[in-house]
């Protein structure tokens, strides 16, 4: 008459159940070892974050804003957050960064936009990034108030490592000691080459950042030993860089291109890797690097900081054995709507985002082409001024979004290519044809990338 034995019994067949499912379990589930089974790459790229303690509404940071190359940079804070919004449904597994993440390096800047990445990590992305060149020891690195820039404090390659170290340098498998380039494994199966293009330590010398871009001797070797690790490893490589490694359009060339690129893009493609994630020209452009091994895919996404505001997705296709790049864009309006209309800090430019960007995004091109205008001798009349700033502005942002495949006939037989030819030679009309495009431009907002297999040996 023991009450408790039953009990005993029953506990005993139920410790025996579990540990028996869960035998089976670890015989027979397949774990998921090598990630995801389609992983999903965002990236980001030219996001020039102004911290909001750098800045006010004074003349000169109101100057410096509508002058400038189509920075919004005031908005950036509310992109991050529609950013936020946009992905949290389906978060992807990993968000790239591929340099330029501050207006002029400031160290403000940094902390505050590491502060925003760390909320991407919050909602399970792992987020690496790697350094443009306004990044490091920018001397441009200011604040403004009302009519004055004062000098802020800039940031060295080690404070970089450290405050990005939740995202890239804590946990790179490898780091090269020449620059800031490191290798991350996200999940079984993937490695990520996050490499430092850029040439810093002459900035504060030359009292100038530094815009051109290269791949170190040191840094070549460091990348070859780690490749030829990742091959043994059975892992596909993908590599992320500021500089473009190819020439994207007939004005976007020596100073946005890596120096010494045709071998740059010959080690690639020797190495396995045949696609690399590029930013620095701040236009949407896919190109093609040809190398007696194929070629290397040179995808530059836009600028997050200009419009039309997007974000490239990678994501692997395995029936395709590939990954396709598409472009999306940053939905802002169904963001503004979820906000509370009603406080105090609420910007009801954020409900008509897309028409408000577009606006400010031209009226850039429209000073830019006002100013070429000036100074000409004999002035255009108002009508032929009129029509060439909305031709230009057309052309632009369509060659901004990488959509200039699609401009229409009629745009580009339009009379405004007549009052260029005849009134302006020279650059303006040699950037207008390179940015032109029409029908025998080729897609540059999306792709599907081979996967390059092992490497050819
Ligand atoms: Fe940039």
């Amino acid at each position: 008459m023991n009450p408790k034995k039953p009990r005993i019994g029953k506990t005993i067949a139920a410790v025996l159940g579990i540990g028996i499912i869960l035998v089976s379990a670890f015989l027979f589930f397949k774990p998921s070892l090598p990630g995801p089974e389609a992983p999903r790459i965002a990236v980001i790229t030219d996001t020039h974050y102004l911290a909001s303690s750098l800045y006010d509404d004074g003349p000169l940071f109101r100057q410096m804003y509508e002058e400038g190359d189509g920075k919004n940079m005031e908005f950036l804070p509310a992109l991050f957050d529609a950013f936020v919004y946009n992905l949290k449904n389906a978060p992807p597994d990993i968000l790239i960064l591929t340099g330029d993440l501050t207006f002029n390096g400031e160290l403000d800047s940094h902390r505050e936009l590491a502060g925003r990445l760390k909320t991407m990590e919050d909602l399970g992305i792992k987020v690496y990034v790697i350094p443009g060149n306004h990044d490091i020891q920018n001397p441009f690195a200011r604040r403004f108030s009302q009519n004055r820039a004062y000098s802020t404090p800039q940031v060295s390659p080690e404070d970089f490592a450290r405050i990005y170290r939740g995202f890239g340098y804590a946990e790179a498998i490898s780091r090269d000691a020449g620059s800031l380039s490191y290798v991350v494994q996200p999940f079984a199966g993937l490695r990520l080459f996050m490499l430092d293009s850029n040439i810093y330590q002459y900035n504060n010398a030359l009292g100038m950042p530094v815009s051109e871009g290269e791949i170190k001797a040191a840094s070549r070797a460091w990348l070859k030993t780690e490749a030829e690790a990742a091959k043994k490893a059975g892992c596909r490589l993908i590599a992320a860089m500021h500089h473009s490694l190819t020439e994207h359009n007939a004005v976007a060339r020596q100073s946005w291109t890596v120096a010494d690129s045709p071998a740059i893009a010959e080690l690639f493609a020797s190495l396995g890797i045949n696609l690399v994630l590029t930013g620095h020209i701040h236009v949407q452009s896919i190109a093609q690097a040809p190398t007696p091994a194929g070629p290397v895919w040179d995808i530059a996404t836009s600028a997050f900081s200009v419009f039309p505001h997007e974000y490239g997705l990678l994501e692997w296709l395995p029936e395709s054995a590939g990954w396709k790049y598409s472009l999306l864009p940053v939905e802002v309006e169904g963001y503004a709507k979820s906000q509370e209309k009603g406080a105090d800090s609420f910007d009801e430019r954020l409900l008509t985002f897309s028409a408000y960007g577009e606006a400010f995004f031209r009226g850039s091109s429209e000073r830019m082409i006002r100013r070429r205008l000036a100074e000409l001798e004999e002035p255009l009349t108002e009508a032929e001024s009129a029509l060439l700033i909305d031709l230009v502005g057309t052309l632009n942002a369509n060659f901004f979004a990488g959509r200039s495949g699609e401009n229409p006939q009629e745009l580009l037989n339009s009379p405004g290519f007549e009052i260029l030819s005849r009134r302006l030679p020279g650059f303006l009309d040699h950037y207008i044809q390179s940015i032109r495009g029409g029908e025998t431009s080729h897609q540059d907002r999306e792709a599907l990338i081979p996967d390059s297999g092992n490497p050819r040996d």
